[in-house]
Parts: structure tokens; sequence; C-alpha cells
């Protein structure tokens, strides 16, 4: 990989991937709370995860919150240089949290979750981030127009169990907020990707494993989408 000219123009992702960015290996800052706290609020965060998913199965879309091999492998290719994220169904911020101890600023994150608990909850943690109570399916009104472009798209959203009609939406909303060259991460209980390859296609988007989080509970595999 070191025979590539580090001044080339390759989008932010593509850098980090073929270890061009040393800012990527430089990796994880250190998070701000200690071992003991950390294990006490996932504790916490697993019980009110559950309640959540009792209460609303299908919208909460998994009963506790993602392991820490699946939050590494999502947050991996994002950092202070991303710039402004866009996090899709954060539930009680297991990525949040991640992506704020790689580097990025919590004024530049914007999180969209649907469930006003999960909302109120990130509010206490993530002050300066702006919380939107909305629908990833209405992401042209709920995003102002004139918000900066995303640098990346992290996507807790349980796709699966949603209608190909509200994938495609949540998918035209978010493409229509990234910067040139950004990405779009999710991940899938299943092998293969969970966006049918019809809307892929029919928004011109390109998927790519990016890897596998076995350690997770269940494994999950983590896609990039990018436009061309
Ligand atoms: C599978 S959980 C993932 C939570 C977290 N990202 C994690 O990995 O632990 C899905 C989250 O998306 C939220 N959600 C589901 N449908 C949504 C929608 N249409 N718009 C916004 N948030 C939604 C749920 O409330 C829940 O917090």
């Amino acid at each position: 990989m070191t025979d590539l000219d580090p001044s080339l123009d390759l989008p932010r992702w593509k850098r980090v991937w073929l270890g061009l960015d040393s800012r990527a290996r430089l990796g994880a800052r250190r998070g701000r709370i200690g071992r003991g706290k950390q294990a006490r609020r996932g504790g916490n965060d697993s019980a009110r995860f559950f309640r959540e998913w009792l209460r609303n199965p299908v919208a909460t879309a998994a009963v506790a919150p993602s392991g820490e091999a699946l939050v590494a492998l999502i947050t991996r290719e994002i950092g202070e240089w991303t710039g402004p994220v866009l996090e899709l169904g954060p539930g009680t911020g297991v990525f949040t949290r991640a992506l704020v101890a790689r580097g990025v600023d919590e004024r530049d994150l914007t999180l969209v979750e649907r469930n006003p608990a999960f909302a109120q909850l990130l509010r206490d943690r993530h002050p300066h981030a702006s919380i939107l109570v909305a629908d990833a399916g209405e992401l042209g009104t709920a995003i102002a127009t004139d918000t900066p472009r995303f640098g990346a798209i992290v996507c807790g959203l349980g796709l699966r169990n949603m209608k190909p009609e509200l994938i495609e939406a949540i998918l035209t909303g978010a493409f229509a907020h990234m910067a040139p060259g950004a990405a779009f991460y999710l991940f899938t209980y299943g092998r293969r990707c969970s966006v049918p390859a019809g809307i892929l296609s029919k928004l011109g988007l390109t998927s790519r494993r990016i890897g596998i989080a076995y350690r997770n509970l269940p494994p999950a595999s983590v896609f990039r989408l990018t436009r061309g």
C-alpha cells in the first residue's frame, strides 16, 4: 500500500482502508469513563434495552445493545477527520460513544432516534450532539437543508425488519445529506447486505462487506455503501 501517493485525492474511507491516513492507525482516543463505570453502564443499558424490546420488539429490533466487536468494526473507518457524522437508530448509544472516543466532536454528531426514551438518554449523555426524535425514513424533513454534509453515516437500524419502501426512503434521504465520497455503514445479522439489490442499483449504490464481528451475539456483518 505504501507505493501509493499519499496526496491522492481519495475519499476518506478509502484512505483509511488503504492505510494512507495515519490518523486511522493512531486508533481510538481513550474513553472518558473508567472500566468499572463502563461495566455498570453496560449492565444498565442492557436492562434498559431489554425493557424497550419488550415494549416494542419490532421497532427495537434487538434484545441488547451491540457488542464491542461490532462497535469497533462499524466505527473503525471513522474519526476526527470525517467531520459531521449522522447516526441512525443509536439506541443506548454504543456506536455514539465509540465515535466520540475515536475523535468525532460531539458537536459534529447528529443522532436520529425514534424512541423518545433512548433519545432522552442520549441527550443526557451527549449534550452537545443534535438529537432528533424522528423517523429515519423522513430525513428529508427531519434534517435542515443547510446542515453541513455528513462525512459518514452509521446505521444501527434493523433494516431486515423494514419494508423495501422504507429502506429506499432512508437511503435516499441519507445520501442527499452526504458529502461526496462519504460512506454509509450498516450492520446485519445475515451474510448478505440487508439492502435489496434492486434498491442498491436503483439508487446507484455499491455495497461492500468490510468485515464480520464473530464475537457479537449473533455474529454480524458490516457493509459499506457508497455512491458509484
Ligand atoms: C437494533 S437497535 C440498534 C441500537 C444501537 N445502534 C446498537 O447497535 O446497540 C435499532 C434502534 O433503531 C431505532 N429505530 C428503529 N426504527 C427506527 C426509525 N424508523 N427511525 C429511527 N430510529 C429507529 C430503535 O428505537 C433502536 O434504538
